[in-house]
């Protein structure tokens, strides 16, 4: 398969180039890549397909299946997550950050292997405009939370019950459906002051299968701004 390479076109699309091009510079030779989702991600998979151009030896584990067609289409061979113990380097996105590192992923649905993908990563690298860094988490952006569709109603009430308000994700007019077969709850849960024990009490309930808020997972930041990149380590 082939690909028409994207240019970043405005000065966010910029940022992000940015961050992904740092990113890449920590893949070395013969390593196991994880290859996050989303429009950031799309960079580092263009950049990541010039060093398997150059001779590289890289294997990738995609976390979603648009990021697996985009990464074969850049001729970067994919494994299976089940053929490695553990993942040498990740590069994904988020939707928002904090300065404890705490992240807010699963924009674009594919929070469930994202996290599977991190948890198995030594080093997990994120990488953003400079819009994703927030003082307070959840405000401007809610929490995905992928729940299998059987146990929808209950969930909301137990969202509900934690104090939260949600809504069914659709798109195009249409339920959203995640790779998993599952659907997506956008929580909103105002500002979210203490995201270690949301988190704790979201993985309490059943028919959860994962909420997007990361923790403890992001060994580095590479934030893009204007024409610089900010590396922030916790
Ligand atoms: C997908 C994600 C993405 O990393 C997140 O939505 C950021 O996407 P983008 O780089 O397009 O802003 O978590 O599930």
């Amino acid at each position: 398969m082939s690909n028409i390479e994207k240019k970043a076109s405005s000065p966010i699309e910029q940022e992000k180039e940015l961050a992904a091009i740092a990113a890449v510079s920590y893949i070395q030779d013969q390593q196991v890549i994880g290859l996050g989702s989303g429009s950031t991600v799309y960079y580092a998979i263009r950049e990541i397909g010039k060093l398997i151009q150059n001779g590289l030896q890289l294997k990738a584990i995609p976390t979603s299946k648009k990021t697996q067609a985009l990464a074969e289409s850049f001729n970067i061979p994919i494994i299976d997550s089940n053929s490695v113990d553990y993942i040498d380097v990740t590069i994904d996105g988020t939707d928002e950050f904090n300065e404890d590192f705490v992240l807010i992923k699963g924009g674009g649905g594919a929070l469930f292997r994202e996290k599977i993908v991190a948890s198995m990563t030594r080093k997990m690298i994120i990488i953003a405009d400079s819009g994703k860094q927030v003082i307070q988490l959840g405000l401007a952006f809610k929490l995905p939370i992928e729940v299998i569709p059987f146990a929808s109603n209950y969930v909301i009430t137990q969202i509900k019950r934690l104090g939260g308000t949600c809504s069914i994700r659709s798109k195009e007019g249409n339920t959203f459906t995640t790779d998993q077969g599952n659907w997506i709850l956008d929580a909103d849960f105002g500002h979210i002051n203490d995201p270690l024990s949301l988190s704790k009490s979201l993985n309490e309930v059943v028919g959860i299968v994962c909420h997007g808020l990361f923790i403890g997972l992001a060994d580095i930041i590479l934030v893009g701004e204007g024409d610089v990149t900010h590396t922030i380590l916790p």
